[in-house]
């Protein structure tokens, strides 16, 4: 199958790109390169013959559709997104531009390819989103977002993705695009951009900084290691029913105090200070405004119906990571100079 995957030189979608290349998919890789990109995260794959890559932002209605008309897709995975929520809160701008509008873009151009091809069954926009526009869960730990959970979005970036995934929905809806959707919990794992909060951890806790956690650390996510979400995105877009979403998760939550701790005990053992603990740079900051107290997936759908599961426990992912931070140190090194890495972002007055 040939896909075309936007968003490829981000952090998921370099390891759904590294992943279809694997499986001996033809893969063009469609990314505008903005602060979040790095294209070292798919060297791996560069120079096989299966691999494309274009560079195009999705706000550009115009070089999308020319990059559809020159590639010619069986299969679009939508990743490419503004991501950062502590970002969206400083300038929603962006987001609204690129997620909502961008997807529009995407949505468009394909309903234009889809139609010249002759409206082929197999033909998929497959659209990338996450748990966030469900809103925040109560503490109660038996309460998981299902696919029908109504959507609540608190924040300018959940607010951008409910709103891409209404626009996908209507699409399949009113022209009859085959769509399908996965809505996925927190990702961790290789190729992390440095302002997100395990690579934050790792690399403040290396660096002898405190270690920065939001609120008083009760905030609980729903752990899922990368590379098992871009297995659960390859299995949907093959095998997932069309004009359904797919909630996808770890099954793994933690609250961020507790998700720290265990962090500093994998260093603890890895990279051994030469006296106390990494947990004694734990410091506690001003929360974020909004900000959800726990999100946790029923993965009930997308085990049933198409047998995945993960396969890395958050014990044993969260090792892996730490290991790959340790062992690339030039990989985060470069990206830790770019605009607003390394500052508190998203504080409002
Ligand atoms: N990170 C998570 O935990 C998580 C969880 C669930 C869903 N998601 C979704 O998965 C997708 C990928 O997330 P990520 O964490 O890999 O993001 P990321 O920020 O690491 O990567 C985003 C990529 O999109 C590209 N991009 C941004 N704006 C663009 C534009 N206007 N035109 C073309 N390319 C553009 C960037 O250059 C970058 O390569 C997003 O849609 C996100 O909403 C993320």
């Amino acid at each position: 199958m040939k896909l075309l995957v936007t968003g490829g030189a981000g952090f998921i979608g370099s390891a759904v790109v590294r992943q279809a290349v694997a499986q001996g998919h033809e893969v063009v890789n469609l990314d505008a390169l903005t602060y979040a990109a790095c294209l070292d995260n798919v060297a791996s794959v560069a120079a096989s013959p299966l691999y494309a890559f274009e560079q195009v932002d999705i706000r550009d209605a115009a070089a999308v559709e020319a990059a559809f008309a020159r590639h010619s897709p069986d299969a679009v995975m939508h990743l490419a997104a503004e991501s950062h929520v502590d970002r969206s809160i400083d300038g929603p701008g962006v987001f609204i531009e690129t997620n909502v509008m961008g997807t529009y873009n995407l949505l468009q151009a394909a309903r234009g390819l889809w139609e010249d091809k002759g409206r082929p069954e197999g033909f998929r926009f497959h659209h990338i989103s996450t748990d966030e526009v469900f809103g925040s869960l109560p503490a109660d730990r038996s309460v998981k977002f299902t696919e029908d959970t109504p959507y609540d979005p608190r924040s300018p970036y959940s607010a951008s993705k409910a709103s891409s995934d209404h626009l996908v929905r209507a699409w399949h809806e009113t022209y009859g695009l085959p769509v399908v959707l996965t809505n996925c919990s927190n990702n961790y794992g290789p190729y992390h951009f440095p302002e997100k909060l395990i690579p934050v951890i790792i690399l403040n806790a290396l660096a002898g900084k405190p270690l920065p956690i939001y609120g008083d650390g009760s905030n609980v996510r729903d752990w899922l290691y990368v590379e098992d979400h871009a297995d659960a995105l390859l299995t949907v877009l093959q095998r997932g029913r069309v004009g359904r979403s797919y909630n996808i998760g770890g099954e793994n939550e933690r609250s961020n105090l507790e998700l720290v701790q265990t962090l500093c005990g994998i260093l603890d053992e890895l990279r051994p200070k030469p006296a106390g603990s990494y947990a004694d740079q734990i410091s506690f900051v001003t929360d974020r405004p909004g900000h959800d107290a726990r999100y946790a997936i029923d993965p009930t759908r997308i085990r049933d119906e198409l047998g995945w599961r993960p396969s890395v426990t958050v014990e044993e992912g969260l090792r892996r990571t730490v290991q790959w931070y340790l062992g690339n140190e030039a990989w985060w090194r470069a990206l830790q100079d770019r605009a607003g890495v390394g500052k508190r972002l998203g504080v409002t007055a």
